[in-house]
């Protein structure tokens, strides 16, 4: 492969990678996440992120502190949602699986929410800047994880859309999209922590500039307009949004860890393959972002 290596002197030349598909990601290779970043390939990372929204690195096995030491040094951590209902598994690192208290494959869904297209956290009056998933044991095919690029979409609206949309805010909320993925309500404490919160429909990226749509799952409905034709609105928007050419599918290799940016892009987990059999686990961190405008 043709990539970029970057001028740090040690064993392994990190490298990164050509675009791994039209509506983003790339992948870097080489490097040791368990150290801290030299300056110049953290400065890589956060332009790799920039331009392809996806960063992709191969080939790392970071216990739980190597992958918080990681993420700090691009920001605030977020806690996770259902620290107050299952304290040990959602800690600042947090165990995205479908193993069982007893270590067993389940076709249980515990995050039913996360098979739905969605922005972390948007929900948050302060929604999250960046997710990351570390692979830490995958089903020998599928498990996928899809990305579609908000950008990209917004663009290819036709004008009266655009001008139709201007403007508008969306209700996110967590009960909402808890409701509508099928999963058990929120208890109180959840509740109080988060009312809905509303963002404009068409968020500026602070660093790039760009227009993306802010939509998924979390988004309950418009504020302003008659429900039924809120509804249909949204959910136009997100047909649209999530066509192939707006879509970047990961396929897990062990080792990755993959790091994304929940201010241009939707996300969901693909239920391909055999969950009753296979385990995935993942560990994941957070970081904060700023409130959307
Ligand atoms: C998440 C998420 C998807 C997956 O961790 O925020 O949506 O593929 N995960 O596990
Ligand atoms: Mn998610």
């Amino acid at each position: 492969m043709t990539g970029t290596v970057l001028a740090t002197a040690s064993v392994h030349t990190p490298s990164i990678g050509a675009r791994l598909s039209p509506a983003g990601g790339v992948a870097i290779t080489g490097a040791d996440l368990s150290r801290p970043l030299p300056a110049d390939l953290r400065d890589a990372t956060l332009a790799a992120f920039r331009e392809h929204h996806v960063v992709v690195f191969r080939d790392q096995d970071l216990s739980k502190e190597e992958q918080l030491a990681f993420t700090l040094q691009f920001g605030e951590i977020e806690e996770h949602v259902g620290r107050h209902s299952a304290a040990g598994r959602y800690g600042l690192v947090h165990t995205v699986t479908n193993v069982d208290e007893d270590g067993r494959p389940t076709t249980k869904l515990s995050a039913v929410g996360n098979y739905h297209w969605h922005t972390d956290k948007s929900y948050h009056a302060v929604p999250s800047l960046m997710t990351l998933l570390h692979a830490k044991e995958l089903p020998p095919e599928g498990g996928d994880t899809q990305f579609a690029n908000m950008a990209m979409a917004y663009e290819a609206l036709p004008e009266d859309m655009k001008q139709q949309i201007a403007g508008l805010r969306v209700v996110h909320s967590w009960a909402a999209s808890r409701r509508r993925a099928g999963a058990p309500p929120p208890s109180d404490i959840e509740m109080r922590e988060r009312p809905p919160v509303d963002h404009p429909i068409v968020r500026t990226h602070p660093e790039t500039g760009a227009k993306t749509l802010y939509i998924g799952n979390h988004a309950s409905h418009i504020s302003g307009i008659p429900e039924t034709e809120g509804d249909a609105l949204l959910s136009d928007l997100l047909e649209h949004a999530t066509q192939p050419q707006f879509v970047y599918t990961h396929h897990w290799c062990g080792g990755d860890l993959v790091m994304w940016d929940n201010r241009c892009l939707l996300h969901r987990a693909l239920a391909n393959y055999e969950m009753a059999k296979y385990r995935r686990i993942l560990h994941r961190t957070v970081v904060t972002g700023t409130v959307p405008f």
